[in-house]
């Protein structure tokens, strides 16, 4: 039995819901084919946007989706992607596949489908291989108001009013594939081009600087130093291998018990990289005015057999599915200084919410967290208590249950996860004057998924046997499992 204490009057702060944000990037099938089809398709859609899609990410509430990269954003030139779209440059995308890049999705698109989710967009502008004058008129372009030339572009593709696009990313791994640059080089570079990214009229810019990869604090510590007065957020890209060998990820779907604890483990690193992140920016910014952005993370394994290894095309399992409502606790838990987070991606590629083969679709296990999750976006994080142990197997071990607790509109919703692969767990929530408790929960086998012949081996399930007294809540999570517990006060 694990007893959690709950107190709803110990606010902890506001889980930001950008926390449960999504990236999409010009690599193998997740924008073309599993987001953008094009009119003419045969795939149901709406101005070129696959229908079944948009619907899917409705409902999980996507909030941002940052585009058009990751290391393609570094070498994008976005006006190859505006006006008829027969006159659009075509290019090879050597960085993923080495497929022909016809930009019949450009920026329009992108703004379309964002307007067609319901989702803020999250441009990350090219540092590594474009000028500061390209960033500055598509800055111009998607927000002045102006009689310029550049705005009167934008007019004749068809669009009268400014977007006003909020989130600008200013380059991306300029530390790897955005420049291989050294950090006290980007961090200038970073100062002159967002100097000329624009407010026009009441668009407030929000200026993001690229942070550093995973464990790299001298990245954070030297880009802190020199331009920290010059953004609002600072981001951290980590992913998550298995076997931590580039050469040899691991499969998504093949694994052991051994490996499956060991990528649990491995992904809760994220816990002291941002502590430890953060505790260097505290040193620049004591008064947290600049917020942290993970706009990458996820799972990371081999391509599934016989695909395009430039593709990143993987499969999602239960182990994913644990991967993510563990992180997802990591964020939450910071919620004072984290305040966007973005999964590794959105559509086909590492571990996606949805996968996609011609008109078909499945939801992945991660998707499914996203939407026990959903409750928890912009609501009040509560303080909670609970003696935890770990379960695992050798050196390989995790916390026995990983949790979010947060309310909204008396509304009090836990999300609990329990990774054993063996145990059931009889959880005690501690907690008075609970009038109705409901629950949702996803399980299965560690390596379970969704595919294209069994779409719902996979899906949530009513949480039954929930138990109200006077002094709180009884239930049970059997092995592998992800739960919601919607409780009104
Ligand atoms: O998400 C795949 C790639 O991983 C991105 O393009 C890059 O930013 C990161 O290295």
């Amino acid at each position: 039995m694990i007893t959690i204490k709950l107190n709803p009057a110990q606010e902890m702060g506001t889980i930001n819901k950008n926390i449960y944000g999504h990236f999409s990037e010009h690599l193998g099938r997740c924008i073309y084919q599993g987001m953008f089809v094009g009119e003419n398709s045969s795939i149901p859609n709406q101005n070129g946007m696959r229908t079944d899609v948009v619907e899917a990410l409705k409902n999980i509430r996507v909030p941002v989706l940052r585009w058009p990269g990751g290391c393609f954003a570094d070498e994008y030139h976005w006006e190859d992607g505006i006006g008829p779209r027969e006159g659009r440059k075509r290019m090879v995308n050597t960085h993923w596949g080495g497929v022909v890049e016809d930009n019949s999705f450009g920026t329009h698109e992108f703004l379309e489908l964002c307007r067609q989710i319901g989702c803020e967009p999250y441009i990350n502008a090219n540092v590594g291989s474009g000028t500061v004058r390209e960033m500055a008129e598509w800055v111009e372009y998607l927000n002045s108001d102006g009689d310029s030339t550049v705005v009167k572009k934008r007019w004749a593709n068809g669009r009268k009013d400014s977007y006003g696009v909020k989130y600008w990313g200013v380059g991306n791994e300029n530390w790897g594939c955005g420049g291989n640059m050294e950090p006290d080089y980007y961090a200038h570079e970073y100062r002159r081009y967002q100097t000329y990214c624009r407010n026009y009229g009441d668009h407030k810019l929000y200026r993001i600087a690229c942070g550093a990869n995973a464990g790299d604090y001298n990245w954070t510590d030297t880009v802190m130093k020199i331009s920290a007065r010059y953004m609002d957020a600072l981001t951290l890209h980590c992913y998550t291998l298995p076997t931590g060998d580039w050469k040899d990820k691991g499969s998504a779907t093949k694994f052991d018990k051994t490996l499956y604890y060991k990528t649990l483990q491995g992904a809760l690193k994220m816990d002291e990289l941002v502590t430890r992140h953060l505790q260097i920016m505290d040193k620049y910014d004591p008064e947290h005015r600049v917020g942290l952005i993970v706009d990458e993370w996820g799972a990371w394994y081999n391509v599934e057999p016989d695909t395009n290894p430039g593709f990143l095309y993987q499969q999602n399992t239960m182990r994913d599915a644990l991967l993510a409502s563990m992180t997802l606790d990591v964020f939450n838990k910071h919620c004072d200084r984290v305040v966007m987070t973005n999964i590794a991606q959105i559509v086909n590629v590492l571990q996606s919410v949805i996968l996609t083969e011609g008109g078909k679709m499945v939801l992945t296990p991660t998707y499914h967290v996203f939407d026990l999750y959903k409750a928890h976006q912009d609501a009040t994080l509560v303080a909670h208590e609970v003696q935890s142990s770990t379960v695992g197997i050798g050196y390989a071990q995790v916390p026995d249950i990983s949790l979010t607790a947060s309310k909204k509109d008396k509304l009090l919703t836990v999300t609990l996860s329990n990774p054993s692969l063996d145990q059931a767990v009889d959880l005690s929530l501690a907690l008075g004057g609970v009038r109705k408790a409901e629950g949702r929960l996803l399980t299965g086998a560690m390596d379970a998924y969704n595919d294209f012949d069994h779409q719902t081996d996979v899906a949530i399930q009513p949480l039954t046997g929930i138990a109200v007294t006077a002094d709180g809540i009884g239930c049970t999570l059997p092995p592998c499992s992800v739960a919601e517990l919607t409780l009104a006060l």
